[in-house]
């Protein structure tokens, strides 16, 4: 049994990854940046091995307390995420990222704590060259479009974690999520802002023309490639491009989604420019390489996209609370 803390816990992907650790028998030190347990743990909260702290990762003071407790490994997940972030309060899109990421390494290295970075495919930004590998290059638009703060500021965590491997042989894995979806995420991502829209009666809404393209991803697929990060020695020092290879159209995956949930409903087609500024830069292809995994981490997602839109709708439809909240039909969709 493991004490594994987590940043970023109270979140969508920090939540699952919490109860799969529970689930396995593992305890989990969850840090995130409300003062009550978030709701997404509040299940999580009853169970034996599972313990919550406010900390900002920013907090130097907060995270050493946190490491105080020796915990055998860290998943660091606490960013700032989603596109109105960026383009609405890129200072903290950037200083969560890498003030966080630099204080969680800084306590990582006085007690040389493995360390399993969430870092993101937003960070090959708009290379052409795809489908991604480990080694792509990473293709970011001018420092003066706030649309790359989120992709600059993932890059440069993946430099200072590369780094602290290098230089003081800290153990280090770095993941980059693909298009992650699944029960609890916010509706402000294409395939739960289309569910979200679609159950309350209000068509899709499709950025652009929809032809471009994403691999959608489980978060069930992902949590179980981040515990081979954790588990495994053969990950340790590398990165890893976590996603399901099937590329998508985002207008054939709402299509999907809409097919699922029986709505005739058509589509609206919205100017990214008009919604997001007239800087707003889209990626037109999105996809990976999934050999690296496959090789070193024996991981393949299973879960079909058609699959995970059934299971999201049972989640949904189970949930009338997040049917209800905020569609995020003011934010914007682009999944990072
Ligand atoms: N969801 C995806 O598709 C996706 C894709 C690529 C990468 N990622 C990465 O995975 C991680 C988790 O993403 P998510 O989708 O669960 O997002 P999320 O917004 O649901 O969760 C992030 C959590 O981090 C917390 N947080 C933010 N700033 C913090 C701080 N300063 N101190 C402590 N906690 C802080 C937030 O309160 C939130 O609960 C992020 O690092 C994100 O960049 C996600």
């Amino acid at each position: 049994m493991s004490t594994i803390l987590i940043s970023g816990a109270g979140g969508f992907i920090g939540s699952h990854l919490t109860d799969a650790l529970l689930d396995r028998g593992d305890k989990v030190l969850a840090l995130d940046l409300s003062r009550k347990i978030p709701p997404n743990l509040r299940d999580a909260g009853r169970r034996a091995g599972f313990q919550y702290r406010f900390c900002d990762v920013k907090s130097q003071a907060s995270v050493r307390r946190a490491f105080a407790t020796r915990p055998d490994a860290v998943i660091h997940a606490a960013a700032s995420v989603g596109v109105e972030s960026y383009l609405k309060t890129p200072m903290s899109t950037i200083e969560s990222s890498v003030i966080g990421t630099r204080t969680i390494l800084r306590a990582a290295m006085k007690t040389n704590t493995r360390l399993v970075y969430l870092s993101s495919s937003e960070v090959f930004g708009r290379n052409p060259d795809v489908p991604w590998s480990e080694t792509s290059d990473l293709v970011l638009g001018n420092p003066a479009v706030t649309r790359w703060s989120y992709s600059a500021s993932k890059g440069v965590c993946e430099h200072l974690i590369n780094a602290a491997r290098v230089q003081y042989g800290l153990p280090t894995a770095i993941v980059r999520p693909f298009n992650i979806y699944g029960p609890r995420q916010r509706p402000a991502f294409i395939i739960p802002i289309t569910v979200h829209r679609l159950l309350n009666g209000l068509p899709p809404l499709i950025y652009g023309d929809g032809n471009q393209t994403r691999c959608f991803t489980h978060v069930h697929d992902l949590i179980e490639g981040i515990l081979r990060c954790l588990d495994r020695d053969a990950a340790t020092g590398e990165t890893f491009n976590l996603g399901n290879p099937r590329e998508w159209s985002i207008r054939d995956a709402v299509r999907l989604v809409s097919e699922a949930v029986g709505s005739s409903l058509e589509p609206i087609y919205e100017d990214p420019r008009t919604t997001f500024g007239p800087g707003f830069e889209e990626i037109q292809r999105r996809s990976l390489d999934p050999s690296k995994a496959i090789r070193l981490l024996e991981w393949q997602p299973r879960i079909g996209l058609s699959a995970g839109i059934e299971d999201m709708l049972r989640w949904a439809r189970a949930h009338p609370e997040w049917l209800r909240g905020s569609g995020g039909i003011d934010s914007a969709l682009r999944a990072i």
